[in-house]
């Protein structure tokens, strides 16, 4: 060989170097072998992986499948490389820590003199924020579609509902006191409640409209709201603590008692409708705060991070849109909404809003 061949070579060598160490830089890189066992990684692959290189070596890529993605995704990967085709595609993978992460992806067969596949680089890019983001522009676009449902039903159910409920009140109001139909006319009222509730914590949740604030005395909110419900038999043998007296504050009446009788209702469904409901009120000059108690089973530990997120729910017809609606309305009032365990084990919800 000559100097400036090998020279030539020595230059060659350099610039593959070169573009080797720009390669593990930028991506993440792996090689494989024939039947897809690791025989090389690079230090992006292991500190995304969290394996060591040695954990990854010998193995094949499934030691980082999430199996978020169906059989016939590999088949594709597998027939397109084995058949010398370059194949792209955006994998979610695991770590070994257990998260979640997306990566696109090329895998380039390099192919023998016979025209087979010896081995497979695989180049990847961590693309899990721009997941992230487009998954929240899903999710908000799912909400603005609700929120466009939520107004038709509030229109084409909440008005025919109201009908119903005030011909069910001029029929009773009719009745003579002890007529044993009376207890089915309140049992119709409290399920027309219910589905009215219902319609008003979707509506609430999904177009939220900023609170009309007005002086509102909170017992009587308290009183009202709690006599609202009161009609339902599943508050028959519950017995409800209300303070006698609390501070008037500048709220939206309206959205405040959904977000009261949400709470409350929760705590009558806790005790299975047989037990004791309390509802205290503090204030100084510049917080309220309002506790709703039950000395029902507590809060699911299970569900104890996730309950104020929409459609969180331990119940078999429940919407879980409840406490996520009560949030929202608390927020838009410039206050907080977070939970408690009394000493009785039971489930203490806390609203705090400003005195001014
Ligand atoms: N007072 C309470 N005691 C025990 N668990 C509660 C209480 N309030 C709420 N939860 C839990 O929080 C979940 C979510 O409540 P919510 O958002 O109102 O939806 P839903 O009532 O439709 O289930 C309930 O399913 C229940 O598991
Ligand atoms: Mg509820």
């Amino acid at each position: 060989m000559s100097t400036s061949d090998e020279s030539q070579t020595g230059s060659l060598f350099k610039q593959l170097r070169d573009i080797q160490y720009a390669l593990d830089r930028s991506a993440i890189v792996a090689t494989t072998n024939a039947s897809g066992r690791i025989i090389s990684t690079n230090q992006k692959f292991c500190s995304i992986s969290g394996y060591s290189a040695s954990e990854l070596l010998g193995q094949d890529h499934r030691i980082i499948n999430s199996g978020h993605h169906p059989k016939e995704f590999f088949r594709d990967l597998w027939a397109t490389i084995a058949g010398g085709q370059v194949w792209t595609g955006e994998i979610q993978n695991r770590a070994k820590g257990g998260h979640l992460y997306w990566v696109d992806t090329t895998i380039v067969p390099f192919l023998n003199s016979r025209g087979r596949p010896y081995q497979y680089v695989a180049i990847r890019f961590d693309i899990t924020a721009r997941k992230q983001a487009e998954r929240r522009l899903r999710e908000q676009g799912t909400l603005a579609k609700l929120g466009e449902m939520a107004a038709v039903v509030a229109h084409e159910v909440k008005n025919p509902l109201a009908g119903i409920r005030g011909a069910l009140q001029v029929i009773g109001g009719r009745m003579p006191h002890d007529a044993p139909e009376l207890a089915v006319i309140d049992g119709i009222r409290a399920r027309i409640d219910a589905l009215n509730q219902m319609v008003q914590d979707l509506l609430l949740f999904a177009r939220p409209t900023p609170p009309t604030m007005m002086a509102t005395s909170l017992v009587q909110l308290f009183e009202g709201t709690a006599s609202m419900l009161s009609h339902d038999p599943l508050w028959a043998d519950v017995e409800i603590v209300l303070p006698s007296d609390g501070p008037t504050l500048r709220v939206d009446a309206a959205q405040l008692q959904v977000v009261l009788s949400n709470l409350l209702l929760n705590a009558a469904q806790a005790i299975g409708g047989h037990g004791r409901i309390e509802v205290t009120v503090e204030s100084d000059p510049d917080w309220c705060e309002i506790r709703v108690s039950d000395d029902g089973p507590g809060l699911d530990p299970e569900i104890r991070d996730r309950l104020f997120e929409p459609f969180v729910t331990t119940k078999h017809r429940g919407s879980g849109l409840g406490l996520a609606t009560a949030k929202r309305v608390v927020e838009m009032h410039h206050g907080t909404l977070t939970v408690d365990s009394s000493e009785t084990g039971g489930a203490v919800l806390v609203i705090r809003l400003p005195t001014h």
